[in-house]
């Protein structure tokens, strides 16, 4: 088989079409893994997995965990707050130490954005981004487009509304570039003030209105309001923004009638999404998580299991 062309994920951008569907493919071979009675092969068997997660995280750590143990590969856990981390040891000199064990990958999510580049390239084995501060978050757009093409059947040009918190969102932006290559419309809808100043510069159509941007969506993807990342007075208050912006089964009734709704999770119920939403047949929240765990059996296959030399995907410079 043709080996895969990237030492890195640390971007959606710098990946080719035919690499996503490459990565998806791989997904699809590995998903039935998981339902097996015995969730284990041994493709990764001899090959160590750290996960290094400097910011909270239930689904992308644990799926990582799962993803690397069902491989068959050694897989640790670092516990920041109980790591030398506490004690002032610098990211530098944290993953020059851990490298110095002679990790095959090392999964990281950091409050900073452009930390996992700056970790992959100080660092001699693979790196995946598992989610930097405003920047990217590409192992969740690849396993919403593997949930989006379980569910539709088809990435190609669909239209998807990317409703809410864009301004703080990574997932937004890693969802664009990816719904791009495919020749998604791909909408944004939110305050004005949860929008990013250059939100044109993402190469998406930006509304105003829910209404309109629901108009006609074959997926509705629902944002979590990032309460720990909204600085001063973003929105007047939680109830204004679930009344214009929520979405609940009134506003379903605008996208198509077969439209899916995700959602990256932690999930506000009652803000950003609706519990009758949330938890209706429309709703694929679930089969986005697991659909993670197939996605990132395939990226640390894809990085860990065959021989690579050439450049990150995403690699800055
Ligand atoms: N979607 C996502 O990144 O969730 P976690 O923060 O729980 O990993």
């Amino acid at each position: 088989m043709e080996t895969f062309a990237h030492r890195h994920l640390l971007d959606i951008e710098g990946l080719t079409r035919s690499e996503v569907e490459r990565i998806l493919d791989t997904a699809k071979a590995f998903f039935e893994v998981s339902r097996r009675p015995v969730r284990k092969v041994p493709t990764l068997r001899g090959k160590t997995v750290i996960n290094l997660f400097y910011e909270s995280s239930t689904r992308t750590r644990t799926s990582f965990e799962l993803a690397g143990k069902r491989l068959s590969a050694d897989v640790i856990n670092m516990n920041i707050s109980a790591s030398s981390v506490s004690k002032g040891e610098t990211l530098q000199d944290t993953c020059r130490t851990l490298a110095a064990m002679h990790p095959d990958v090392v999964v990281i999510r950091h409050w900073a954005a452009g930390a996992p580049n700056y970790v992959a390239s100080r660092i001699d084995c693979s790196v995946i981004n598992a989610g930097d501060g405003m920047h990217a978050h590409p192992t969740q757009a690849l396993l919403d487009a593997f949930t989006i093409r379980r569910h539709r059947g088809t990435l190609e040009n669909l239209v998807v509304t990317i409703c809410g918190d864009v301004a703080h969102s990574r997932v937004a932006r890693s969802n664009a570039n990816l719904l791009k290559l495919f020749g998604c419309e791909v909408r944004v809808v939110g305050p004005r003030t949860l929008l990013p100043a250059a939100v044109d510069s993402l190469g998406v159509r930006v509304y105003d209105r829910l209404d309109e941007a629901l108009e006609g969506a074959d997926v509705v993807m629902v944002l979590r309001i990032q309460s720990e990342r909204l600085e001063g007075a973003l929105l007047p208050s939680l109830r204004e923004y679930a009344r214009t912006f929520g979405i609940g089964a009134k506003a379903m009734a605008l996208a198509k009638p077969d439209a899916i709704v995700m959602h990256p999770g932690p999930m506000n119920r009652g803000v950003e999404i609706e519990s009758e939403v949330a938890d209706s047949d429309r709703s694929v929240v679930l089969s986005q998580v697991e659909s993670g765990v197939a996605v990132r059996m395939a990226l640390l296959y894809l990085l860990a299991g065959e021989a690579t030399e050439s450049p990150a995907i995403g690699e800055v410079g």
